[in-house]
């Protein structure tokens, strides 16, 4: 089961193309990190993906089953500050109508995955940044999806805390294979965590490399340290001087 983006195009008026073109294919399980220049349409074409925009022109090709279950998590972790954490991260499957026994239980889970249990029945304004960026992946894992999209979703955490969410959000799809997209200006986040690094070029916005990342996996940090990590991240850094010229 595949994505395909074909020859999208995207205007928000009528005389500059944000998109123009773009395609791509995008396969299960797969881990993507999207980088390119600011403003060149990377978190449009994650709308688009998650159907929170429509393209101009162009064929978005999207099993139904993916896109019934795709979870969106953005930079801001956007918490509701009167509800718990458990309530914030059950929240999706209230929506849904889902029975409150379940959605505990579902909580539960979600909340021991991203190391947050001890911090249920806290409010938001009570947790630190990498915490509350926590509760926000908990949310979005809740319904089990199987496309999760994330725009730049840790940049405004320190380096240590973005360096365990990253392991924590490998950890993660290495046991339920859900496919990620994710946009970052990290270029070792990208490296780090990608089968493949997608960079876009801007105006107009459409994909001017693809680079493959042949790291060994399960990765750990460790690996960041060796001479076939920096020999990817040199052929990501090239690609990206190449787009921001
Ligand atoms: N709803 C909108 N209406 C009009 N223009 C928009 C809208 N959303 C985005 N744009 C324009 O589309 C272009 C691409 O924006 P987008 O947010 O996709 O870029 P980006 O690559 O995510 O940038 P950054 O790295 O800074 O987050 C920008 O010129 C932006 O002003
Ligand atoms: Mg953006």
């Amino acid at each position: 089961m595949q994505i395909n983006l074909n020859q999208i195009s995207k205007y928000f008026d009528a005389n500059k193309a944000i998109l123009k073109d773009l395609s791509l294919s995008i396969f299960e399980g797969e881990v993507l990190g999207l980088i390119g220049p600011s403003g060149c349409g990377k978190s449009t074409l994650l709308r688009i993906l998650a159907g929170l925009e429509v393209a101009t022109h162009g064929d978005l090709e999207i099993p139904c089953e993916i896109n019934q279950q795709t979870s969106f998590v953005f930079q801001d972790p956007a918490l509701f500050e009167w509800r718990t954490v458990a309530a914030n991260v059950g929240l999706p499957l209230e929506l849904k109508g889902i029975k409150n026994s379940i959605i505990e239980h579902c909580v539960e889970v979600e909340l021991e995955r991203v190391g947050l249990l001890d911090a249920a029945h806290k409010y938001p304004s009570e947790l630190s940044g990498g915490m509350r960026m926590r509760c926000s992946l908990a949310r979005a894992l809740v319904t089990n999806p199987k496309l999760l999209l994330l725009d730049e979703p840790f940049a405004a955490l320190d380096e240590m805390t973005r360096d365990q969410l990253n392991q924590d959000l490998l950890n993660i799809q290495s046991k339920n294979k859900m496919t990620i997209l994710f946009v970052t200006h990290n270029l070792f986040e990208a490296t780090y965590m990608s089968q493949r690094v997608l960079v876009m070029q801007s105006n107009p916005g459409k994909i001017a490399a693809d680079i493959p990342v042949s790291l060994p996996e399960p990765r750990c940090l460790d690996l960041r340290l060796t001479g076939e990590f920096q020999d990817s991240l040199k052929l990501v850094q090239a690609a990206l001087r190449e787009v921001d010229k």
